[in-house]
């Protein structure tokens, strides 16, 4: 099966790397509208002109794509011996990861293995919140507006228009919430995970967590109720935005004046 992928033209170069590795052709787009998804543009197009089977990561043009989410719900509530927790915090881009959380616990609900329903927290960035002004605006779920300028560190979660927006802002009218993180916030909680628990998770994938941060903050989710924080993506898809937060390794001859230079020249250091 031949496949084309579409990305953003500030795809990261990693993320294009496994996209060629397993057999597709990515494609970049540059965006030259603004408030439009330039890939869904291309993707319209390619339908039209040529037939081809649309297959992205929403809903709208591709109705099959909620039923992966949905089963991280059945995961977390047989690991949570067949309770629910009462928050799910959850990175938010087009919103179908949200929309197809929801579904696993009204499929679980309905089977009568839960008797209670999570909160949900959609967390994005504030480079772009779409879904997090709508919600904040209490907006018609068919009225959310699409962001302009697009701008964060959280590349995977760039999308101008939240496609299954809809689905998502009647499952946070259960009493979910939704909260953007700046860059600052994110890269904070990507370096704590990474030193406290040892996962490398890229910027899209610790959104999550600087959400969790800012809630506890602002006592939206109090410290004794369970949480759980959708960690969603690995950081090696993304090691530029770690790249740009520190210089570098530094080289050296095998020398141990050489290495004193380098261990004295940070004042932090020293030898251990
Ligand atoms: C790492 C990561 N987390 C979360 C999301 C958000 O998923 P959705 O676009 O379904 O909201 C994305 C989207 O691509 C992502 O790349």
């Amino acid at each position: 099966m031949k496949c084309v992928a579409f990305v953003l033209e500030f795809a990261s170069p990693t993320k294009i790397a496994q996209i060629h590795l397993y057999g597709a052709q990515a494609i970049k787009v540059e965006a030259v509208e603004e408030g439009l998804d330039p890939t869904v543009q291309m993707l319209r197009m390619v339908v039209e002109e040529y037939g081809w089977y649309p297959c992205p990561s929403f809903g709208p043009f591709n109705p099959y794509q909620v039923e992966g989410p949905k089963t991280i719900s059945y995961e977390l509530i047989e690991q949570l011996n067949w309770d629910s927790p009462d928050w799910v915090m959850i990175p938010v881009g087009s919103a179908c990861l949200l929309t197809g959380v929801w579904k696993g616990f009204v499929d679980f609900h309905e089977m009568d293995y839960i008797d209670s329903f999570p909160k949900l927290a959609a967390i994005q960035s504030t480079g772009c919140a779409p879904l997090v002004r709508a919600f904040k605006a209490r907006k018609d779920p068919f009225e959310i507006e699409p962001w302009k300028h697009p701008n964060t560190v959280a590349g995977g979660l760039a999308d101008v228009l939240p496609w299954d927006g809809d689905a998502a802002l009647v499952a946070l009218e259960k009493g979910g919430t939704a909260e953007a993180v700046s860059d600052e916030e994110i890269l904070r909680a990507q370096k704590l995970l990474a030193s406290t628990e040892g996962i490398f998770a890229e910027p899209s994938g610790v959104t999550s967590l600087a959400g969790l941060f800012k809630l506890v903050d602002r006592s939206v989710i109090d410290k004794d109720e369970t949480v759980v924080v959708l960690i969603t993506g690995s950081g090696l898809k993304d090691p530029a935005a770690v790249m740009k937060t520190f210089e570098g390794a530094p080289t050296i001859k095998p020398s141990i004046q050489e290495l004193e230079k380098i261990l004295n020249s940070d004042g932090n250091l020293g030898l251990p």
